[in-house]
């Protein structure tokens, strides 16, 4: 077991029947917890080139900003449809349960910036593929997609197939 992993709470049938959820609020609540995440995640892109942290609302904020903060890099948040004030785009996905949107401002990302996108968790892949495109869309270079944790019986790195994924803690099932 990694030492993050020792933080993650697995609560069972949550939201529904079967599903495992892999609760982080256990890791950032303890001060050693989010000190390793960090860390760890950091460790996971230290020789990447990079300009901009990009972090996924809503869990992806709180790995993302201090990731950035840490390494002295951009900090640009892609968030769900209707939050974000400024002219943007958008892109639809297929969420593990139902379907959503997001968006991003058009002036968050300049043509030719490397970015590395920072979520919580990659599970099916949806969201993070999203988030490609948007940053695509404007002229960005994806470099990395880093992760605190892994689904990897959801096939996430399947839809990211090109694309160096990174995470920290990997769960064999859903
Ligand atoms: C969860 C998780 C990832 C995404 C992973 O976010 O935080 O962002 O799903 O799933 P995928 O790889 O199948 O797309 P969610 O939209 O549930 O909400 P939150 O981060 O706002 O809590
Ligand atoms: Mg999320």
């Amino acid at each position: 077991m990694s030492t993050v992993e020792k933080y993650i709470r697995s609560i069972p049938d949550f939201p529904e029947q079967g599903i495992i959820f892999r609760d982080i609020t256990t890791v950032t609540q303890d001060p050693e917890g989010l000190q390793l995440a960090i860390k760890s995640m950091e460790d996971k892109i230290k020789d990447k080139d990079f300009d901009v942290i990009v972090g996924l609302e809503a869990r992806g904020f709180m790995f993302g900003t201090p990731i950035a903060f840490d390494m002295k890099k951009a900090f640009v948040p892609i968030r769900k449809k209707g939050k974000l004030p400024w002219k943007t785009i958008s892109e639809s996905y297929d969420l593990e349960y139902g379907s959503a949107e997001i968006e991003i401002h058009t002036d968050a990302i300049k043509e030719g910036q490397k970015v590395v996108i920072v979520d919580d968790l990659i599970a099916t892949g949806g969201t993070v593929k999203a988030a490609i495109n948007l940053i695509e869309r404007l002229g960005g270079e994806v470099v990395s997609c880093l992760f605190l944790t892994e689904l990897a019986g959801l096939n996430g790195r399947k839809a990211l197939e090109g694309y160096n994924v990174e995470s920290v803690v990997v769960y064999e099932g859903k």
